[in-house]
């Protein structure tokens, strides 16, 4: 399904913002800015797609290990890797993780997304892994737009609340997540001795 039938026929405002009709694009004001939000839509991973995007997504995952905790690059890689066999034992058919390729209005694949749905406790929820742009589709309103779309596969489950994690360095994705109207929860705090 694309953002712009998603989006067609709310009246109501969306968080804080309005959502107007747009042919490409939806265009939400929130917090007295509108931006321009290109349609998406979300495709689940194809098994023949899942080891190159596994292989860059755990490089990509030791990377930022590394930039915010300062593994050394083995260490970061290994780590990596035992935290994606962890998460995916059966690979794209482990239940209840739901692993996506993003495509443009032209089904151009534009980026990646993985969320997975947790019972804890009693609190049912949804938690994003990984949400990745690719590069020269950057700044685009990929992102926001994949979230939004993403949200709508939460909503669609019936689960109320969508969690994620943003590492400290990683200011782009923590500025997007606060313009969609996520709060910080937990501080994890750590000083150099
Ligand atoms: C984070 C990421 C998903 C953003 O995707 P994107 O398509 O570039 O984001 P959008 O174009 O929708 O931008 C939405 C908002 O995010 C913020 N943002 C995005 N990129 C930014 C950057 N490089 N610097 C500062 N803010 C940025 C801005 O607030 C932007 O709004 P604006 O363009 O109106 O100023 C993308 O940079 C990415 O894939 N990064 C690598 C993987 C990653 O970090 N994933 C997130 C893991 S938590």
């Amino acid at each position: 399904m694309k953002t712009g039938e998603l989006y067609k026929d709310r009246e109501t405002p969306v968080w804080d913002g309005a959502v107007v009709k747009g042919a490409e694009t939806v265009n939400k004001i929130a917090g007295g800015e509108l931006r321009k939000i290109p349609q998406v839509r979300l495709e689940r991973l194809p098994e023949r797609a899942f080891a190159d995007w596994k292989t860059h997504g755990i490089k990509a995952f030791a990377a930022d290990k590394r930039k915010n905790h300062g593994y050394g690059a083995d260490e970061a890689l290994k780590l990596s890797a035992d935290s994606f066999s962890r998460c995916l034992p059966q690979g794209l058919a482990t239940p209840d993780h739901y692993i996506f390729q993003v495509l443009n209005t032209q089904d151009q694949p534009v980026g990646t997304a993985w969320f997975a749905v947790q019972d804890d406790y009693g609190l049912r929820r949804a938690f994003i892994y990984d949400l990745e742009i690719v590069d020269r589709e950057r700044r685009k309103g990929y992102g926001r737009a994949t979230m939004m779309a993403l949200e709508d596969e939460v909503r669609r489950r019936g689960i109320k609340t969508l969690g994620l994690h943003v590492f400290a360095f990683n200011k782009a994705a923590e500025q997007l997540y606060r313009w969609l109207g996520y709060k910080v929860t937990d501080l994890t705090m750590e000083k150099k001795l």
